[in-house]
């Protein structure tokens, strides 16, 4: 697989409808890099937008534990797409320079593994900023 655009990457689970499920990520296994971070958000309205940000340096695996969760995603050639988290099986991959738009379903739980330590420093917040240095590249 190549991690260098934003794909969704279904992850095994082990179980069954009478037990109940699990799913695992571990570095280097299915995550194609360092774990240094995770968090978790929840209790997102329905009709706010979050994120609104792309990142300079960062890598990610996001997860809707719980609920739903739509990204609009846009890289830096332009090219625009939707991924559907539906399932906790399922984990959106985001490289770096990636814009992202994300709505939340009532019940959704965003769980994220990280490659990097928080740094504001890392984040275009402004999507023409985003657009130019991408450009630049
Ligand atoms: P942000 O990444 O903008 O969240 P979203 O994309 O979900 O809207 O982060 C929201 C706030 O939380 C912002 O003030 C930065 C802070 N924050 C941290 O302090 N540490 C972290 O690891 C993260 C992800 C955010």
């Amino acid at each position: 697989m190549e991690y260098n655009k934003p794909q969704i990457i279904t992850f095994d689970k082990i179980g069954s409808s009478q037990l109940g499920y699990i799913t695992i990520a571990e570095t280097q296994k299915n995550v194609p890099f360092e774990i240094q971070r995770v968090y978790w958000t929840y209790y997102t309205p329905h009709d706010v937008t979050r994120g609104g940000h792309a990142h300079k340096e960062l890598q990610q695996i996001i997860f809707a534990v719980s609920g739903t969760i739509v990204f609009n995603t846009e890289d830096k050639n332009g090219h625009k797409e939707t991924f559907t988290l539906d399932h906790p099986t399922k984990g959106l991959y985001i490289p770096k320079l990636v814009w992202r738009d994300i709505q939340f379903s009532h019940n959704a739980v965003l769980l994220c593994l990280a490659s990097e330590l928080y740094e504001e420093e890392d984040y275009f917040r402004d999507f023409e900023e985003f657009k130019k240095a991408a450009e630049e590249r």
